[in-house]
């Protein structure tokens, strides 16, 4: 029988609406000839209806996500609610509650595109964050006293415990295992990376550091081991890319990280990632904004939606149809559209979609 998978919808805001439209114009064509289904539910969650209704969403909502094979997510914010608002209550909250502990943020470089850095081309930019995604000072404990006074007094802990360490650490020695340079032909070993401040961060990094070498050392023999502070791999991102294979790293250090890397691979009109629970729900997004400014003018570059709609295949276990959504967005960077930016595509919002959709029909 053919495969059928229930996948929830949030567009969100801002261009998510726009970009998502995209992703799921390619998802249905590629189903279509691939022979699978995807059984889809809209939701209309984000800023314009916690300012008409005053809620973000129900409580039942996330159960209702539960029940879904995964989620595909535009864009969160909006201009006039007060920033954390829809970030707590909605994207932070789905991570936190249906457990995506990890996200896995590909940095690569697409032929055609234009990096920032100089004399860095497709085979020099081409590795994976993984990131921690529900711990850290994200969901550390905190307070304020005295607010508002001169003596206004702030905590907001970094909480690691060994758990949630060593499971970041096992996705991420998979991945390596599974999909580092070696194995995909382009280097001398897997190698994973572990990104901290072991120089400062005496506790919390002290035991990452543990964690991996344990973990590396007894069940992942196959895989070298690297560790690098996270100031000197904001350096290295810039200076010598091509040294990283897989990173991973805590949540806080990996959301700083990733922007630099997203830049590196031509910006927010290409980046995507993947909120992962590999036992549960994974949820994928583009990881650039809402955009506000571009709203309703077709101007958008969906290609990060559709690499984000890509990811959410390969995790489904379509990995046919996820390689070849990929090759189409390399095909179109590098022949077709003339920038990623909104506005310098050549194309519009829905014309780069067809042509995508088009390649994998
Ligand atoms: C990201 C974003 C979020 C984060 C914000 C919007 C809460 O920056 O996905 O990287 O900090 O994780
Ligand atoms: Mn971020």
């Amino acid at each position: 029988m053919a495969n059928s998978y229930n996948v929830a919808i949030l567009p969100g805001d801002g261009t998510g609406p726009e970009v998502t439209a995209e992703a799921v114009k390619v998802l249905d064509a590629i189903s279509a000839k691939h022979g699978f289904t995807l059984n889809k539910t809209d939701y209309d969650f984000g800023g314009e209806r916690y300012m008409k209704t005053g809620e973000i969403c129900p409580d039942s909502f996330v159960d209702e996500l539960r029940k879904q094979d995964a989620i595909l997510l535009g864009a969160i914010g909006h201009p006039e609610v007060k920033p954390g608002i829809l970030e707590k209550g909605l994207l932070l909250k789905l991570r936190f509650e249906l457990d995506q502990y990890i996200n896995l943020r590909p940095v690569k470089l697409y032929p055609g595109v234009e990096t920032p850095l100089k004399d860095k081309g497709p085979s020099e930019i081409d590795y994976v964050v993984i990131r921690e995604n529900t711990g850290g000072i994200y969901t550390g404990t905190g307070g304020v006293s005295m607010y508002g006074t001169a003596n206004e007094t702030v905590v907001q802990s970094m909480v690691y415990s060994r758990f949630q360490v060593e499971r970041c650490l096992r996705y991420a020695f998979d991945y390596a295992e599974k999909y580092g340079k070696k194995s995909s032909g382009k280097g001398d070993a897997n190698t994973l990376g572990l990104v901290g401040k072991t120089n400062v961060l005496t506790y919390v990094f002290d035991l990452w550091e543990r964690a991996f070498h344990e973990v590396g050392a007894a069940e992942y023999k196959d895989v070298a081991r690297d560790y690098y502070h996270v100031d000197a791999t904001c350096m290295w991102m810039v200076k010598s890319p091509e040294w990283f294979d897989v990173l991973v790293t805590s949540n806080m250090f990996g959301d700083i990280i990733t922007d630099l890397g997203a830049i590196t691979q031509g910006g927010m009109g290409i980046a995507a990632g993947g909120n992962i629970n590999p036992e549960g729900v994974s949820m994928f997004e583009p990881i650039g904004g809402s955009a506000p400014k571009y709203t309703g003018k077709n101007v958008i570059n969906p290609l990060a939606a559709i690499c984000a709609g890509a990811m959410m295949l390969q995790t489904l276990g379509e990995d046919a149809a996820a390689k070849e959504i990929e090759d189409a967005v390399k095909d179109i960077t590098a022949n077709k559209i003339d920038g990623l930016a909104a506005g310098k595509m050549g194309y519009s919002t829905s014309e780069v979609g067809d042509m995508v959709a088009k390649a994998v029909s």
